[in-house]
């Protein structure tokens, strides 16, 4: 498949994703149980799996070994800390001042993580 068209799913879950844990952070805020409606607790893992998805098929594409270009180890370890602050933010946070502790830390790495991902550089800005 061609690599623009997969980096372009790559994009628009990016979006997705993020539209999606800001709305259910919002819900978070306000004790809502649309948190745990069905759709709310299901859409987010098929967006995320199409993101990760989308992403090791750049990969695969451009024969590129994320060993070998420190940014996309940065991104990998961003995601994975990402996830787990997310899931400390919507889930496992036993006090809210917890989870929104974790769901303003969990959108500090997606920005962080998108930084990486235009310029490239574990440090974006250096
Ligand atoms: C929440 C997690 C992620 C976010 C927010 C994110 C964000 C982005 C964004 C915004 C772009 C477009 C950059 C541009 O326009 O130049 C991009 C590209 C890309 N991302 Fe991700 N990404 C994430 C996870 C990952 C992961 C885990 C990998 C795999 C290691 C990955 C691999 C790539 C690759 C290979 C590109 C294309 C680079 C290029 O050809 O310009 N991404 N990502």
């Amino acid at each position: 498949m061609d690599y623009a068209l997969i980096k372009l799913v790559h994009k628009l879950t990016v979006v997705i994703t993020l539209a999606l844990f800001l709305l259910r952070g919002f819900w978070m805020l306000r004790d809502s149980p649309k948190l745990q409606a069905r759709w709310a607790r299901i859409a987010p893992h098929i967006n995320d799996s199409l993101l990760l998805a989308a992403a090791v098929g750049m990969l695969i594409v451009a024969e590129v070994n994320p060993l070998d270009q420190p940014w996309l180890m940065a991104k990998i370890v961003g995601l994975l800390a990402y996830i787990g602050l997310g899931t400390i933010a919507l889930k496992r946070g036993k006090t809210q001042s917890l989870r929104i502790k974790a769901w303003i830390a969990a959108l500090g790495v997606f920005g962080y993580i998108a930084a990486v991902a235009v310029t490239k550089q574990v440090v974006p800005g250096l």
